[in-house]
């Protein structure tokens, strides 16, 4: 481990794009909580300006709505900042199966604009990828040095992969080339207040259709499984990750090593919710596209992030569950 603490009395800025999202707000408010400055640019086009509200009036707090791509906007931002955490993205396998010319170009794009503007002002800059760049593979648990597996690209499905893969090497390219500071953060499934069940975030969806008694559909047979992270432990990892020099490496998995089929995660919310609701089961074909892919499990290997920083998951799935419960409650 060779990691040298930003001083706590340093205050520093940070641009957060995609900040008025899930990750991103949560971020933006540990943050502000440490004492640093933080900015946010993004579009709200699948966050939200209530994420971000009650952050509005902090003097310490700076919001542009721009698209990240936008560059007289990044710029200025960028020109502040000592740090960038780059998390706007097309998010989700249901908008890249809805919309896949829009998810490649947003995240390729973005992450190629964000990282010019890092070296033009010489920030260090952390860019969120994502646990589907494992993709079919089937080991159990991913390690970053691993092999990926993608599908074809017949199936819209891996271009989000496909696309924080690129994401990934762009960043690695900057960090041999130009010598940028720079890291990788993969994102398992990260879960807690403020995700949207829009666009086929699995817990928020149950949890709403508990809450309204309605059917709690499972894609497939349920019997895939899944770790589930908290995002105060999500976004702990992030900030650290963040105000910490000279790391070893430039990729770091970030998740929950809990392991849980999506049909016990159903039974599990409905106990929760004491909700008479039924399980029912959809094929995948129905739920998403003809001949979609899943993986059975998803498990990181947290190794290389516990020896960075000694960062460990805190938080438990029910206590997880049960705040995204009282939120649809509000
Ligand atoms: N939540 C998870 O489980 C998870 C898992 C793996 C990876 N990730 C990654 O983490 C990041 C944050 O995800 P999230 O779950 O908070 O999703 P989110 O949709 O809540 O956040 C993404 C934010 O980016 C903004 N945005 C999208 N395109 C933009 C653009 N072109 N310009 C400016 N803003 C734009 C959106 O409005 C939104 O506020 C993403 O990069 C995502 O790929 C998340």
């Amino acid at each position: 481990m060779t990691t040298s603490d930003v001083p706590t009395n340093g205050e520093k800025t940070i641009l957060i794009t995609g900040g008025a999202g899930f990750i991103g707000s949560h971020l933006a408010e540990l943050m502000l909580d440490k004492g640093h400055r933080v900015e946010v640019i993004d579009n709200l086009s699948t966050g939200s300006l209530e994420n971000i509200r009650h952050l509005l009036t902090n003097p310490h707090f700076d919001f542009a709505r721009a698209d990240v791509t936008e560059a007289v906007v990044l710029d200025r931002m960028a020109s502040q900042a000592d740090i960038i955490v780059h998390l706007a993205a097309a998010v989700g396998v249901q908008l890249v199966v809805e919309r896949p010319v829009h998810t490649i170009e947003t995240n390729v794009m973005g992450t190629d604009h964000v990282l010019r503007a890092a070296l033009r002002y010489g920030a260090r800059v952390l860019v969120a990828s994502t646990s589907e760049v494992y993709g079919k593979g089937t080991k159990v648990p991913f390690a970053e040095e691993d092999d990926v597996v993608l599908g074809p690209t017949s199936k819209s499905r891996w271009g989000y992969a496909a696309s924080k893969m690129v994401d990934e090497f762009l960043t690695l390219a900057y960090v041999r080339e130009y010598g940028l500071d720079a890291v990788a953060m993969r994102f398992f499934n990260t879960v807690g207040p403020r995700q949207s069940g829009r666009y086929g975030m699995v817990i928020p969806r149950f949890v709403r259709q508990a809450v309204a008694n309605e059917p709690l559909t499972v894609y497939g047979d349920g019997q895939q499984s899944r770790c589930f992270c908290d995002v105060h432990d999500v976004v702990r990892a992030v900030a650290e990750l963040a105000l910490t020099s000279n790391l070893e490496h430039h990729v770091y998995n970030i998740g929950g090593t809990e392991e849980i089929t999506i049909e016990a995660l159903a039974r599990f919310v409905k106990v929760r919710t004491g909700s008479p609701s039924e399980v029912v089961f959809v094929p995948y074909g129905q739920a998403y596209a003809p001949g979609f892919e899943d993986m059975r499990r998803r498990v990181p290997d947290t190794t290389r992030i516990q020896d960075a920083i000694g960062w460990q998951p805190t938080v438990d799935l029910a206590q997880t569950v049960d705040t995204v419960i009282s939120q649809f409650e509000r």
